[in-house]
Parts: C-alpha cells; sequence; structure tokens
C-alpha cells in the first residue's frame, strides 16, 4: 500500500461540559458524549492506553456571556480538565484545547459583535487572552479556529510575551464555513444566534483562496496547518500538501462523522470498510494527521 493509516495519525475531538453529574449522550453523534470531568479523565488514560498519540478538548461551560469571557478564565471548564489530564496522562498524550470564543458567546458567534458584525480586531485581544490560559492550564499547543485575521500572529505574540515562546501553534487556516458542523453545534451549543459564520469562514467555492489562508497563517508563525472540513476538500488538502512543506492536519469534522454512523445504523453501509477508506483517502490526499470522531473506534 502506498498509504498507511496509523493510530498514531489521529487526534480525538472531545467535549467536556461544566456542571453536570453524568455523562450526556450527543444525539446528533452516536457514540459520542459530553463528559463530565471525570468520565473525561478516564477517556482520555483509555485513548493514551489505545495509543491515541493527541486529543483536543472543547469545552461547553454553564455561563455564556457577550464577550465569551469563560473562555479565558483560570477556572473555566476547559482549564480546569487541561489540569485534570496533566495530572493523569502527564507527558503521554499531546493536549489540545480548542481556540475560540463561540462556545462560551451567548450570541454563538467566534468572536465580539460591533454594529450587529464580528469585530475581527477587538475579537483578537480575546483569542490571545485565551491561548495564554490554555498553556498556563497545560495545553501543549493552542488550535486558534476563529478564523478571525491576523489571530495566529496575535496569538503568538501574546505567547511569546509569557515566555510561551516554544509552545507551538496549529492554525485552522482554511476552515470553510460549511453545513458538515450542524452536528458539532449541537453538541457544543454553539450553534449562531443570528446570521452565519460566511464573514470569517470560507467560501466552499474557493480552492485559491485557501491558498492564501495557509500562506498568511505561515507568514504569521503556524507551526502546523489545517485543512477543515475534510471530505468534500480533498482536493484542498492535496493543493496544500503540494504547495507547503508545513504539517498539514485535516479535520474530518462532525457532519461527515454523523453521516457514516445514521447509514451504518440503517445497514446500508459497512460503517468499519467506509470508516478506514475515509481516514485512509484523507492520508491519501496529503495529510500528515486527521482529527476525527472516530479515533476511538478505530484504534
Ligand atoms: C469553532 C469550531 C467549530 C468546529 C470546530 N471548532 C464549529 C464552527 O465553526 O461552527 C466544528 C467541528 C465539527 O463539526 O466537528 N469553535
Amino acid at each position: 500500500a502506498e498509504t498507511r493509516l496509523g493510530v498514531d495519525d489521529l487526534v480525538a475531538p472531545l467535549f467536556v461540559r461544566e456542571g453536570i453529574n453524568e455523562p450526556q449522550p450527543v444525539a446528533s453523534l452516536p457514540g459520542v458524549v459530553q463528559h463530565t470531568r471525570s468520565s473525561l479523565r478516564t477517556e482520555v488514560a483509555a485513548l493514551r492506553d489505545l495509543g491515541v498519540p493527541a486529543v483536543i478538548l472543547f469545552g461547553i461551560p454553564s455561563a455564556k456571556d457577550p464577550e465569551g469571557s469563560e473562555a479565558w478564565n483560570p477556572d473555566g471548564v476547559v482549564q480546569v480538565a487541561l489540569r485534570d489530564r496533566r495530572d493523569e496522562v502527564g507527558d503521554d498524550v499531546v493536549l489540545m484545547a480548542d481556540l475560540c470564543v463561540d462556545e462560551y458567546t451567548d450570541h454563538g458567534h467566534c468572536g465580539v459583535i460591533e454594529n450587529g458584525k464580528v469585530d475581527n480586531d477587538a475579537s483578537l485581544e480575546l483569542l490571545a487572552r485565551t491561548a495564554v490560559s490554555h498553556v498556563q492550564a497545560g495545553a501543549d499547543m493552542v488550535a486558534p479556529s476563529a478564523m478571525m485575521d491576523g489571530q495566529v500572529k496575535t496569538i503568538r505574540d501574546s505567547l511569546n510575551d509569557h515566555g510561551y515562546e516554544d509552545v507551538p501553534v496549529m492554525g485552522y487556516a482554511a476552515k470553510y464555513a460549511s453545513a458538515f458542523y450542524g452536528p458539532f453545534r449541537v453538541a457544543a451549543g454553539s450553534t449562531p444566534q443570528f446570521g452565519d459564520r460566511r464573514s470569517y469562514q470560507m467560501d466552499p467555492a474557493n480552492a485559491r483562496e485557501a491558498m492564501r489562508e495557509i500562506e498568511s497563517d505561515i507568514a504569521e508563525g503556524a507551526d502546523i496547518v489545517m485543512v477543515k472540513p475534510a471530505m468534500s476538500y480533498m482536493d484542498v488538502i492535496r493543493r496544500a500538501r503540494e504547495r507547503f512543506d508545513h504539517p498539514l492536519a485535516a479535520y474530518n469534522v462532525s457532519g461527515e462523522y454523523s453521516m457514516v454512523k445514521a447509514a451504518g445504523a440503517q445497514g446500508w453501509i459497512d460503517e468499519k470498510r467506509i470508516t478506514l477508506e475515509i481516514l485512509t483517502s484523507i492520508r491519501r490526499a496529503g495529510a500528515d494527521f486527521i482529527l476525527s470522531y472516530h479515533a476511538k473506534e478505530v484504534s
């Protein structure tokens, strides 16, 4: 085989929710739960034992506000979870947390709102603060997903100012305004309360623009770049692979996962073979590693 898919090519996205006593199944993502503080602990240890090298955490706070201030609370849901994980798995697992404010804002957008619109520049400072709080809580790497222009540079500068020069940044560089995120927004409670994300996420019709987005993330200091979603954007992954030498991630997003689960449950597809075929194809297209809700079952 020209292409190999290994357990160590996978990153597991995990949800952790504040204020619950039992893990809550996510209806739109069969097999995925919103974890409690303690069930998350067990899950990360289980993934470590299976050989999954990295996890990315998504926090669901009990309180939201217009700025998303829980996103940088040192005792916020994700910061507490990062500290727990560090105690539990030491350096065995690369720990990341999704760096955005949409799960923390009451309007569900990835930045602050001014005059009914997301204000790009005013949002940068909030992302920088959140990045520092993730690293202080034990994140090995930060993963900005807000698609604000200039976010990688602002975050890089702020990490450096705090003495975190050696913490890498994985930029969600080419992130499309995609309907494939639908099931995730149910899990994270982050559906925008008005409008959509097309002023900051990319038009699915554009591939050349993705190269510009990736180029600017690299120029701003990204250590890893990402294409998201994956399946409908294999050509973008391939172009990015040919054009850039940086490590390249692809995000096999919620809608891609849910479609496989739904058809599998009906007995319409061979779920196991399809899952492996999809992930292998994303690697063949050129991704070095894949963020996927299939990580645990595949492992
Ligand atoms: C933004 C973010 C989103 C996803 C990851 N980070 C949602 C969005 O842009 O609406 C989607 C992931 C998925 O669909 O699996 N914080």
